[in-house]
């Protein structure tokens, strides 16, 4: 099929309003093509552009990608540094399409820690799409969802013990909208690239209800064609939250 088919076989009345994406396979796309791992982390920015333009394009309203965990800190100082500087030199380059496509730029993740040219780039580019009414991206930037979950439970228990808060009013309500994405509604869908089956400590309280689309084709390689068919096989499921298949029909 070709990208035209697939676009026009998407039903756009029953589109996920959130697609979270784990970006993975820069590194082996790198290897298979003889360079350096940096060389696939920069051609990854073409793909972010791609998707993110496909997303808007559609109607979708948040797009959550997995730029860097936790756990990213531990790669060689080298890729780190170069990923870090990468971001910042994206951004800058990437305000004037997202003004173009009405896209908002948004970050979640334990900024703080990030150095501070990459967090001043970043509050840069969130401050001057931040009236950009249509697709928000969302950049997952020293993310880990234990982390995430942690820091929320312990919120929560400071209230408690200054006694702001009653322990019969702690639900599921109030848990979601104490985390990052307190803003944000749950993914509907959850995209991974190169072939890998985990979820990487990435938004764990909320893909409860996430569907998973797995694919072996590596970042790089994952453009426009590869985003409609991820859609496409989302929209072929059957969304049962625990119910029976009649009764959801
Ligand atoms: C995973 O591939 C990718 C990352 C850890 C970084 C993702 C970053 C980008 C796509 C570029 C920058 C993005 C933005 C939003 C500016 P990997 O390196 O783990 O690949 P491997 O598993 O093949 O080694």
């Amino acid at each position: 099929m070709s990208a035209s088919d697939l676009l026009n076989s998407i039903d756009k009345s029953r589109l996920p309003q959130h697609v979270a994406v784990i970006m993975d396979g820069n590194g082996r796309w790198a290897k298979q093509h003889g360079k350096a791992r940096v060389f696939g982390h920069t051609n990854g920015v073409n793909s972010v552009r791609q998707v993110s333009e496909a997303a808007a394009e559609l109607g979708i309203k948040y797009l959550t990608l997995y730029a860097f965990s936790t756990e990213n800190w531990n790669r060689p100082k080298f890729e780190v540094e170069a990923l870090m500087l990468l971001l910042v030199d994206t951004i800058n380059k990437e305000i004037a399409t997202m003004m173009k496509n009405n896209i908002s730029l948004k970050a979640i993740g334990n900024l703080d820690g990030l150095p501070s040219a990459s967090r001043k780039a970043l509050e840069k580019g969130i401050e001057e799409t931040s009236n950009n009414t249509g697709l928000s991206m969302v950049l997952a930037l020293n993310y880990s969802g234990r982390e995430e979950i942690t820091t929320m439970v312990k919120k929560i228990a400071i209230a408690v013990k200054e006694e702001k808060l009653q322990l019969s009013e702690i639900n599921d309500d109030l848990i979601s909208t104490s985390l990052y994405t307190h803003d944000i509604p749950d993914p509907e869908l959850l995209i991974r690239t190169s072939g890998e089956h985990r979820v990487s400590n990435f938004l764990l309280w909320q893909m409860a209800y996430t569907e998973f689309y797995f694919t072996p084709v590596m970042w790089p390689d994952f453009g426009k064609e590869q985003f409609y068919l991820a859609i496409n096989d989302y929209q072929n499921r059957e969304r049962r939250f625990g119910k029976t298949s009649e009764q959801v029909k």
